[in-house]
């Protein structure tokens, strides 16, 4: 069985970004309906150069070692990042960025993409931003997802 390499270990064992941000202006609540981990974002936005930026960024995950792996790196990915820039990042870098992961632990890393965008979308909508359509359309999928694993998971929101 493929094994986790020292990256990923390294980022499961000692996370740099685990925690909560009073007042956030942003947080995404997401789930995975394979397994029932729970990932939240929450983030601090401010303008910078004239664009919106993500200054502050913590993570809080219930889950399996690749899931706070991965919850971590996409905390380092979107730290300081534009909101444009970090639409952009996928679970796909996400992976990159750690060097790979088990095949059957790929999925896990979805959690992180969903989380950031969801983070996203809650502060344009707080903001009265206009929501690009793609990240509307993501929004919906996550929303769906959401719903099914409620369901699924019989849990809290
Ligand atoms: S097994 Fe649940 S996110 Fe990895």
């Amino acid at each position: 069985m493929e094994q986790y390499n020292k990256k990923v270990m390294q980022h499961f064992l000692k996370p740099k970004n685990v925690g909560e941000i009073k007042n956030p202006d942003g947080v995404g609540k997401v789930g995975n309906l394979v397994c029932g981990d729970i990932m939240h974002v929450f983030i601090k936005v401010k303008e910078i150069k004239g664009k919106d930026t993500i200054y502050q960024i913590k993570f809080q995950t219930l889950g399996c070692a690749a899931a706070v792996a991965t919850s971590d790196v996409v905390i380092d990915l979107a730290k300081g990042k534009t909101i444009q820039d970090a639409l952009k990042i996928t679970n796909q870098d996400v992976v990159r960025e750690l060097g790979g992961l088990p095949a059957i632990k790929v999925h896990c890393s979805l959690l992180a993409e969903q989380a950031l965008s969801e983070a996203i979308y809650d502060y344009m909508i707080k903001k009265g931003k206009k929501v690009p359509k793609e990240l509307e359309e993501k929004h919906k999928r996550n929303q769906e997802h959401e719903k099914n694993f409620h369901d699924k998971f019989k849990c809290e929101k």
